[in-house]
């Protein structure tokens, strides 16, 4: 996801169970151009293996140089984003903008294909919109270009987050004889239950979590432990809640540096300290403070402070992100 799915998201993502981790998208080209913020995107390491770099663009050689520029970083898998429905991209020909133009999308994933000799996976939607909906057709050509898997979300491009991803179509496209590669689902994941009851009813290969990691990394070892057991574990102590958050603070300071390692981790905090009563005025120091090791203070006194306290299991609140995406 991007501006958090970074290599500290991925860190504490991997550590609470997730299976497969992905980079956020990247610009191709950012990539060709030798650009700084795409550049470091391209970020992975050992401990997070199996990942998967993503790779967005309108135009064939530049997305087969950006792959051959991916190559070289040694990710499991190279993904394409053919689902990214925000204006500055959709509209230019790229991301989901790209399920208007069948003929392109398969030029596109066939350069790719050609220029590395990693695994292609693509991610996109069920189409432009309600009368476009063609992933069915879609996902058969796609396979045909020798990509190894692919995950859909299941929206279409105009309705950006809106209303409830149809998975019905996502089980029709696993359910056609003729797919082979494994289909992953995507949409609206947010507990144990839904996760198991989705790839039951729907038969996918996989699920694919977004929104409800942000914040909630723990969703990825909850899942599995339904999945193994039946059962629900118990919500994160407050020492687990701290523990994350300090190592998505310090992973951040190591990656980003000091300065916007801090800023950009502001934004996680409250989604960490969620369920807290009284959290206010601790929240508002770590939004503040500008020293890491003050930062670090106040997260202990946190944990010490609702030392024992008892998380109820809530639900987690899926942001829509359409109205800061809407066009
Ligand atoms: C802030 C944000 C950034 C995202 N960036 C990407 C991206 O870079 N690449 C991508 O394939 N999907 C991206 N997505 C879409 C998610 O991968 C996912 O398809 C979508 O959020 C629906 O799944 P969910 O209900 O589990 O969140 C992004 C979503 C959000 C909320």
């Amino acid at each position: 996801m991007e501006d958090v799915s970074d290599p500290p998201f991925r860190a504490v993502c991997k550590d609470n169970g997730a299976h497969l981790l992905y980079t956020e998208f990247i610009s191709s080209e950012g990539l060709i151009r030798d650009a700084i913020k795409s550049r470091k995107k391209l970020d992975i390491f050992d401990y997070e293996k199996p990942v998967g770099i993503q790779i967005f663009g309108g135009d064939e050689d530049s997305l087969a140089m950006a792959a051959k520029i991916v190559d070289a970083t040694n990710p499991d898998l190279l993904d394409i984003n053919f689902g990214c429905p925000v204006k500055k991209v959709a509209c230019r020909g790229a991301g989901a903008g790209v399920l208007k133009d069948v003929p392109l999308m398969i030029r596109l994933t066939d350069a790719v294909v050609k220029s590395t000799s990693l695994p292609v996976t693509v991610k996109t939607r069920l189409g432009w919109d309600d009368d476009s909906k063609n992933i069915e057709d879609v996902a058969e050509r796609l396979q045909d270009t020798g990509i190894k898997a692919l995950a859909i979300h299941g929206r279409t491009r105009t309705q950006m987050y809106k209303g409830e991803a149809d998975w019905t179509l996502i089980a029709r496209v696993k359910n056609n004889p003729r797919i082979h590669i494994p289909i992953f689902g995507n949409g609206d994941i947010d507990s144990p239950q839904k996760a198991v009851e989705y790839k039951e009813r729907y038969g996918v290969d996989g699920i694919m979590i977004g929104r409800a990691a942000i914040g909630y990394p723990w969703i990825f070892r909850e899942i599995t432990h339904y999945v193994e057991t039946g059962m629900h574990l118990p919500p994160p102590s407050i020492g687990e809640r701290v523990a994350v958050c300090k190592k998505h603070l310090l992973k951040s300071l190591e990656w980003k540096g000091p300065v916007v390692g801090i800023n950009e981790m502001r934004r996680h905090y409250t989604n960490y300290l969620k369920g807290l009563p009284n959290i206010k005025e601790y929240r508002l120091k770590l939004v503040t403070l500008k020293e890491p090791e003050e930062i670090l203070e106040v997260l202990d006194q946190i944990n010490s402070n609702y030392d024992g306290y008892e998380f109820e299991r809530t639900p987690i609140h899926l942001i829509n992100y359409h109205e800061k995406c809407a066009v």
